[in-house]
């Protein structure tokens, strides 16, 4: 059961949990931050100013599990590869949980945490904030309506934009596989989500192609050396000059630099010349994909792909059935004007649906973040944890269809998803 507000002990207080507390900020009847652990003071102090009552601090997670239950919920924002270890702490310590994406950085851990979870009979929601959109609720209730008779077919993109890709996965936190999640977890466990919610059935098998094929040595320019900053020559020209951090960039610098965003030129500056963030993007560690597809079969005999690359911006989906095609995100946006588009066979018409915009920081994620704060008490109320809207039980399931694609693109294989998820199980 839970209590009127809801309590949260926040670990790991960088942009996500920011945004979530913010949510809670503004509900003060509904939700209350009560703790906040991070080792980095300056993020303490930001939750500090975000969270209107009393805030207990932490330096870290261990620090806060020592002082007892102090909440409802953990609210968990660290880093991929430091998800499991508290989340199953918290669960010991009877706390519920809202983890963010993706559950963990390899499968196997993935299952483990669903064991745990089960065996304490504690709820955790997995943060994918798109299940909480406009967008794909009203996509989800459209295709509940039956407006195009049985789904056959979804292919959907996941345009990650240059720029983004250059900041987060060749420069950024997700740059180096090895030290975070394969990119089709890191970046697209919604996108797979996404389309397992709409699809409504078990994925039962998965191949994938994908590379890293740009943003490599081999296609820097002439002379570039390794940070923008030591006289690039072709600086003010490339597209992804980090100078960009100081003009049209510099929303960018809020998750990575604290208080980068108000800082001077001068201190971006001197930032950029030591920060992972100033290196030439073609002489960076990484390791993640630019570009990679997934191809699946679900138990209803949809077929459906995903395609990831970097060099777009958005997402979008085309998702056709037996009566009709139903069009949504940035493709049918940039052509119509319209957020949905659906066409059916016989009239051959589109008929256009239009969402409600919600403004501010706290919109991010298509509005995703301030649509499961909306609904996240109610979600906690219901009596199955599997049946929230984004539990565990049903993250999993995508995580697997993610890590499946992941190994059939190493291996060059098709994997069977009960294989892979029995292969997984201790
Ligand atoms: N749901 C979404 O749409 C979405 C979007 C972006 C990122 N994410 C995910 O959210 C997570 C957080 O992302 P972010 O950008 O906010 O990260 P971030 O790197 O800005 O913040 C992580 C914070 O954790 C702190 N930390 C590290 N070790 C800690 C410990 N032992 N105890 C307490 N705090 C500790 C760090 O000091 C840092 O402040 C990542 O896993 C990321 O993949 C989800």
């Amino acid at each position: 059961m839970s209590s009127c507000p809801l309590t949260f002990a926040a670990i790991g207080c960088g942009g996500r949990v920011q945004t979530y507390s913010k949510g809670a900020a503004l509900m003060p009847d509904r939700y209350q931050v009560v703790a906040a652990a991070d080792p980095n003071p300056a993020r303490l102090k930001l939750m500090r100013d975000i969270v209107p009552g009393e805030l207990r601090t932490f330096a870290d997670d261990r620090e806060l599990f020592a002082a007892g239950r102090l909440a409802d919920i953990v609210m968990i924002g660290t880093q991929d590869a430091y998800h499991v270890q508290p989340c199953i702490e918290a669960m010991r310590l009877g706390y519920d949980v809202l983890l963010e994406k993706p559950i963990a950085t390899n499968f196997r851990e993935v299952m483990q945490l669903e064991q745990e979870a089960a065996r304490l009979g504690r709820r955790v929601l997995v943060c994918h904030v798109l299940r909480y959109t406009p967008l794909y609720t009203k996509v989800k209730s459209l295709l509940e309506a039956g407006v195009i008779g049985q789904m056959v077919t979804i292919n959907a993109v996941e345009g990650v934009a240059p720029f983004h890709q250059a900041h987060s996965f060749v420069r950024g936190h997700w740059s180096v596989v090895e030290k975070s999640s394969p990119m089709i977890i890191a970046k697209c466990c919604h996108d797979l989500d996404i389309v397992s919610w709409l699809v409504d059935a078990k994925c039962e098998s998965v191949s994938s192609f994908g590379s890293l094929s740009h943003f490599n040595a081999a296609n820097a320019p002439a002379g570039a050396p390794a940070r923008c900053t030591d006289g690039c020559p072709v600086a003010g020209q490339c597209f992804y000059d980090a100078h960009r951090y100081l003009t049209d960039q510099r929303n960018w610098l809020q998750w990575v630099f604290n208080g980068g965003v108000k800082a001077s030129d001068d201190e971006v500056l001197d930032w950029l010349r030591t920060s992972p963030w100033g290196r030439c993007v073609y002489h960076c560690d990484n390791t993640a994909v630019d570009r990679q597809t997934v191809n699946m079969h679900f138990a209803n005999r949809v077929t459906g792909t995903l395609t990831m690359t970097a060099f777009d911006s958005g997402r979008y989906l085309e998702i056709r059935g037996t009566e009709g095609v139903l069009l949504a995100g940035t493709g049918v946006q940039r052509t119509s004007g319209h957020e949905i588009a659906v066409v059916n066979h016989r009239t051959e018409k589109p008929v256009y649906h239009d969402l409600e915009i919600i403004e501010g920081d706290y919109a991010g994620h298509g509005g995703g973040d301030h649509g499961l704060m909306s609904v996240l008490d109610a979600e906690w109320r219901k009596p199955n944890p599997a049946d929230m809207r984004s539990s565990l039980q049903r993250s999993v399931e995508s995580h697997a269809i993610g890590f499946a694609a992941e190994e059939a693109r190493l291996n060059g294989s098709v994997v069977k998803l009960d294989e892979y998820i029995a292969r997984h199980r201790s």
